[in-house]
């Protein structure tokens, strides 16, 4: 397996076909490996360093490529007995996802989820402190990555923070032992091979930041094959670990 360059193959999820009980499925499959490998933890404790960096009574956190909205409702919760007040936006360009996490989020009145691609994205008609990112850059090719995430740097008011897979061969073969245990569907098999072909290197993200000098930038490798890239909009530093 030749993993110099990233996979272009696309992922059975991105069809827009899917049916939304096979997409429902898909979602609980991705949402129990972030919760036995800690994906979603990754990020909420970044949120936490840049609120405790910038603090602020109010917070509005946006989320692209939310997909069912799992890492909005823990967010949430996470929130809920603070004195923060987190106001939550999901974005998605599946309209099946996005009724899915509306469905799971009926007991959540602070997330509010909407339809946007996030190429084609432009100034917002809504506030954004903290842009989120998981799991979603490495559905899109290197000529298409930088168009967005100067947007996201142009959004965010205090950092972005893309959660997203290391392209590894040891996390390939762990996460086909892996999914042969723990994963149900057939398309989030598939797709989380694809995924972590599509993965990054750290000197990816590097390549990227370069273009994105209005911001400091610390990239982490973190468990499980995960790097969590911060952005601080708010901040010109540039420090990699
Ligand atoms: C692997 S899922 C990640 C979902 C969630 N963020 C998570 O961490 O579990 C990728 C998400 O990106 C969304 N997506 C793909 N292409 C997109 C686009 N052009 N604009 C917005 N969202 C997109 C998909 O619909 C899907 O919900």
């Amino acid at each position: 397996m030749d993993l110099r360059y990233r996979n272009t193959e696309s992922e059975l999820m991105d069809d827009p076909n899917v049916a939304i009980d096979t997409l429902r499925l898909v979602f609980n499959d991705i949402n129990k490996s972030n919760r036995l490998l800690g994906g979603n933890r990754i990020t909420i404790n970044n949120v936490c360093k840049l609120i405790k960096e910038f603090p602020r009574k109010q917070y509005t956190i946006v989320d692209i490529g939310c997909g069912d909205g799992e890492m909005l409702r823990e967010l949430a919760s996470y929130f809920r007995n603070s004195e923060i007040e987190i106001v939550l936006i999901g974005l998605d360009l599946n309209e099946n996802a996005l009724a899915i996490a509306r469905e799971l989020s009926v007991d959540f009145p602070e997330i509010t989820f909407l339809r946007q691609d996030i190429l084609a994205l432009k100034p917002l008609n809504f506030k954004c402190d903290i842009l989120l990112c998981t799991l979603t850059m490495h559905h899109f090719s290197n000529e298409q990555i930088p168009i967005f995430l100067s947007q996201f740097t142009n959004l965010a008011k205090i950092g972005v923070i893309i959660n997203d897979l290391q392209r590894s061969a040891l996390a390939y073969y762990l996460f086909k032992g892996f999914s042969a245990i723990f994963i149900k569907t057939k398309i989030a098999k598939h797709d989380g091979l694809i995924s972590i072909k599509s993965g990054f290197k750290k000197k990816d993200l590097i390549t990227f930041s370069k273009d994105l000098s209005h911001s400091a930038h610390t990239i982490n490798w973190k468990w499980a094959f995960r790097y969590v890239w911060v952005m601080e909009t708010a901040r010109l530093r540039q420090s990699y670990e």
